[in-house]
C-alpha cells in the first residue's frame, strides 16, 4: 500500500463546531454547543487541551455564525485587570488559554454534515496527514485519547479511528467499525458504516471522535456525495480510503462521555466534580438524600 505520509508528524487538527445543538434547545438559541461548560470549562477547551497534549500546535475551528474560536483570542484588559486584583494564578490561566495553539476560526455557512465541515479546512491542512476531534466526545484517560491515535498512526500509517464499544440502542446514531484484532486494543477495519440501523451493525464499535486522516480523504470528500441523513459523511470519505490506504480502530483508554446529549454532559460534570473534595461530598450527600 502507498502511504507516502507515514513519517509526517501530525502537528495540524480540525474541530468541527458548527450546528444547532437541537438536543440543548433553549441554550442553544444563542449559545454554540462547544461552548456549553463542565464545570468551569466549555467542550471545546477539553478539545483542545486533548490535541495540544498530543503535540498539535495549529488548529482550524470550523463553526457557524456564532464564534467559537473567538474563546481562545488573548485578553489583555480581562488579564491586567486580574494582575491588579492581585489574582495573578487566574490571569496565567487565561494567558495559557490563548497561547496554547495557533487557532484558525473557518465558517460553515451550510449544514452539509460533517464531510462538509473537514472539507472546508482542506486549504488549511495542505498535503499533509492531520487529526479531527469532535468536541462532543469527553475522553479522559492517563493520556491523551488524540496521542493515544497518533501513536497507532505512527506504527500502521494510514487513517485511524478511535473507537469503543457502545449500548446496541445507540448503534443508528453513531458511525460504527467492524474488523479483525492485530493487537489489545487495535483492530484493523474490515467494515464500516455510518449510522446503521441496529440489525444492519456489524458490530457494536462506536467512533468516537478522535481521527488520525491522511490528506487522501479530501480527494473522496471533494466528490461531496450525500449519505446518512443526506449529509456528507465524514465516514463514507474513510471507507473510500480503504482500498488505498490501511484503517485501523484502537480502544481508547479514557473515561468516555456523550456530551451531544444532556446525559452525557451531566455525566462530565459529575466526573469532574467528584475530583474536588466539597463538591463530591456534595454528590455522596445528595446521592444519600435520593
Ligand atoms: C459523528 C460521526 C459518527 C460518530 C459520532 C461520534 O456523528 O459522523 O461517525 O460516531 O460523530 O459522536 P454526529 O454525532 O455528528 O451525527
Amino acid at each position: 500500500m502507498v502511504n507516502s505520509n507515514e513519517n509526517t508528524v501530525i502537528t495540524k487538527a480540525v474541530i468541527p463546531v458548527a450546528g444547532l445543538g437541537t438536543r440543548f434547545l433553549p441554550v442553544t438559541r444563542s449559545v454554540p454547543k462547544a461552548l456549553l461548560p463542565v464545570l468551569d470549562k466549555p467542550l471545546i477547551q477539553y478539545a483542545v487541551d486533548d490535541a495540544v497534549e498530543a503535540g498539535i500546535t495549529d488548529i482550524a475551528i470550523v463553526e457557524d455564525t456564532r464564534p467559537v474560536g473567538s474563546y481562545f483570542h488573548s485578553m489583555p484588559d480581562l488579564e491586567g485587570k486580574l494582575r491588579e486584583g492581585g489574582r495573578n494564578e487566574l490571569a496565567d490561566q487565561m494567558v495559557d488559554i490563548s497561547s496554547r495553539a495557533r487557532i484558525t476560526s473557518i465558517k460553515q455557512l451550510e449544514p452539509l454534515g460533517l464531510g462538509h465541515a473537514i472539507l472546508l479546512a482542506k486549504n488549511f491542512i495542505g498535503d499533509e496527514p492531520f487529526a479531527v476531534l469532535l468536541p462532543d466526545e469527553i475522553l479522559w484517560g492517563d493520556h491523551s485519547s488524540t496521542a493515544q491515535v497518533l501513536d497507532v498512526r505512527d506504527r500502521y500509517g494510514g487513517n485511524v479511528i478511535a473507537v469503543t464499544e457502545t449500548s446496541w440502542d445507540d448503534v443508528h446514531t453513531k458511525g460504527i467499525v467492524a474488523g479483525t484484532s492485530v493487537e489489545p486494543n487495535v483492530i484493523a477495519v474490515e467494515e464500516m458504516v455510518e449510522k446503521p440501523k441496529r440489525e444492519d451493525a456489524p458490530s457494536n464499535l462506536a467512533i468516537i471522535g478522535r481521527y488520525a486522516l491522511e490528506p487522501t480523504v479530501f480527494d473522496f470528500l471533494s466528490q461531496q456525495r450525500r449519505g446518512a441523513g443526506g449529509e456528507i459523511q465524514l465516514t463514507d470519505a474513510i471507507i473510500d480510503c480503504m482500498n488505498e490506504l490501511p484503517t485501523h480502530g484502537v480502544i481508547v483508554d479514557a473515561a468516555r462521555y456523550d456530551a451531544g446529549v444532556p446525559e452525557g454532559m451531566f455525566g462530565a460534570t459529575l466526573h469532574q466534580a467528584a475530583k474536588d473534595p466539597t463538591m463530591r461530598q456534595m454528590i455522596v450527600d445528595f446521592a444519600a438524600e435520593l
